[in-house]
Formats: structure tokens, sequence, C-alpha cells
């Protein structure tokens, strides 16, 4: 490749206006901890993890995710660049603050795939933008980091905030898993979404 090729590259930026994408890290386990194990949390994500979840199996999660890598498995981190007034803790020092994970759960190297997931686990955050911002990173970086064609995603049927939020995306519904979980004493649908790289493009 020429310099000048080189030079014509725009390079993927993991950082927005609201949110930063970064490395997972073993310091993030006690929010990590808590926003799994926060029960309204979890009633979103539909997460299968045992609960409570234990702060050995947080750990162990948070070091299978380098391995995960190999596998074309990512989890970033996602911190809020300015911490909302009523967040106490700015843990990491710099004016940033830990509020969630975003991951690709399973990469078809074949189909160029990718099967994906957030969860804004620091309530505060809900329903600004971050979780917005945090997914338009992500997706640019699925689609032309990655060379994915299309990225997936499942949210359960009262998800009403994720799903507009998806949409806004341009995530289409492909299709429903009817009563396939049970959540709060309830049974909901798995609502299944999708995004082809064209339909990501176009807008
Ligand atoms: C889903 C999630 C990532 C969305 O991120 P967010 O920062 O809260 O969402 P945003 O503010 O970027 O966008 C939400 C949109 O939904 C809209 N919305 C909020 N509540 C809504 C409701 N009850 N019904 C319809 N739309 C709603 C908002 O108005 C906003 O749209 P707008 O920007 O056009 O006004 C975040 O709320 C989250 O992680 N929630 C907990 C875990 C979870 O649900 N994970 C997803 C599992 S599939």
């Amino acid at each position: 490749m020429t310099d000048q090729k080189i030079s014509s590259i725009t390079p993927l930026l993991l950082e927005g206006k609201l949110v930063r994408l970064r490395a997972l890290q073993e310091s993030d386990i006690d929010k990590c901890l808590a926003f799994i194990n926060d029960q309204e949390v979890r009633a979103f994500t539909g997460a299968s993890y045992p609960f409570p979840f234990s702060y050995e199996e947080q750990m162990e999660w948070i070091r299978s995710q380098k391995s995960n890598f190999a596998k074309g498995c990512y989890t970033f981190a996602i911190d809020a660049l300015k911490p909302k007034p009523s967040t106490e803790d700015d843990s990491l020092g710099r004016g940033a603050c830990y509020i969630g994970n975003c991951g690709i759960n399973v990469f078809n190297n074949v189909s160029r795939v990718a099967l994906i997931s957030i969860t804004i686990g620091d309530k505060n955050y809900w329903g600004s933008g971050y979780g917005t911002e945090a997914l338009q990173l992500f997706l640019k970086f699925i689609f032309l980091g990655l060379n994915a064609q299309k990225i997936e995603l499942c949210v359960n049927d009262f998800n009403e905030r994720a799903i507009a939020c998806y949409k806004k995306l341009g995530f289409v519904e492909e299709g429903r898993l009817r009563r396939s979980r049970f959540v709060c004493g309830k049974y909901c649908d798995i609502v299944r979404m999708g995004l082809l790289f064209e339909e990501w493009q176009q807008q």
C-alpha cells in the first residue's frame, strides 16, 4: 500500500461526544457486577447468567473476554465522557465514568454476521442518547473494522426503549420467537432485529 493510500484512510474512532468505547478491565469488576445483579437491568437484558452473579464468576467472565477476542468476539466498556452530576464517582479519574458494556457475542466468519448486545448498566444514563451513540461507534467498528455484512441482535418485546433505539439506527424486525423468555413472572417474545451493511451505509 502506498503512503498516499494510507493517508487517505479515516481512522475508526471509538470516541464520540457523549461516550467512548475501551477495553474492559479487571478494575471494572465492582460496577460490572453491580450492573449484572441489578434486577431491573437484568429484566431488560434477558441475561441468562446465574443470579446473584458472584465476584469470582464476574472476574472469570471479564478474563474470558480476552480469550473470546481470538474468536472474533469483542467486549467494550462504555465510558460517559462527562459524568452526570447525580453520579457520585469518577472512577477513572479522567472525567470519565464507566456506565456499561457492548459486545459481539458471536461472529460468524463465513456469513460475516455479528450478533451483538449492549447494556447501559448505570440507570442514570438511560434515555439520554448514550446508548445510541455507543452503538453508532460500535456499528461503524464492526462494519468497517471487521468487515461484517450484517449485524443482528435480540430484544425482549416489552423493551420499548431499546427497540426505539435500534430502529433509530436502522435495525428492522426480522422475526419473533414467541413466548421464549420468562421475565419477572411473565412470558415475553424475543424480537430478532437485523441491519445490513448497505442499509447502514445509506443513513
Ligand atoms: C437499551 C439501551 C442501550 C438504550 O440506550 P439509551 O441511552 O437508554 O437510549 P437512547 O436515549 O439513546 O435512545 C432511546 C430512544 O428510545 C426512546 N424511548 C425511551 N423510552 C421509550 C419507551 N418507553 N417507548 C418508546 N420509546 C422510548 C427515547 O425517546 C429515545 O429516542 P429519541 O432519541 O428519538 O428520543 C439502554 O437503555 C440500556 O442498556 N437499557 C438496559 C439494558 C437493555 O435494555 N439492553 C438492551 C437489551 S436488548
